[in-house]
């Protein structure tokens, strides 16, 4: 099974495909089922801005669609000051099908930070609440 680091490199990749014409900032994001595959998401922006969206989310529904429904590991990579953290939303998307995952997350100039979803996410509403 492919590592963190592999992760890390396919979501650099993915990041290359990014819609981002608006903001400019490009991110990727690859995520590991446990059977193994990978798949992969960029940010896609929209001139209705509001539209637009995250790697992280695009990642997961893509592999949902695709019938994996769990995972174990997720990279992200954007290039900023500071390593790029998946906002609150993907936060919530994140944890309904991935629960407390490691998060990886790169820039292009080899920095690079994990983070388990729960440090990110903590308390976090799911079916438990329903
Ligand atoms: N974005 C992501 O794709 N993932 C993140 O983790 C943070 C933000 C995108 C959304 C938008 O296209 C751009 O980055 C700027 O917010």
């Amino acid at each position: 099974m492919r590592g963190l680091a592999e992760l890390a490199r396919l979501a650099r990749e993915a990041r290359e495909r990014a819609h981002a014409p608006y903001s400019g900032f490009k991110v990727g994001a690859a995520l590991r089922a446990k059977t193994g595959e990978i798949v992969l998401g960029c940010n896609i922006e929209n001139a209705s801005y509001g539209l637009t969206l995250c790697a992280e989310r695009v990642a997961v529904f893509k592999a949902v669609s695709e019938g994996f429904r769990e995972f174990d590991a997720i990279a992200v990579c954007a290039d900023a000051p500071h390593l790029t953290p998946p906002c609150g939303p993907c936060r919530q998307i994140l944890w309904e099908f991935c629960g407390d995952i490691p998060v990886r997350m790169v820039d292009l100039k080899g920095h690079a930070r994990t983070m388990r979803l729960s440090k990110l996410l903590p308390f976090p509403f799911d079916d438990r609440h329903l």
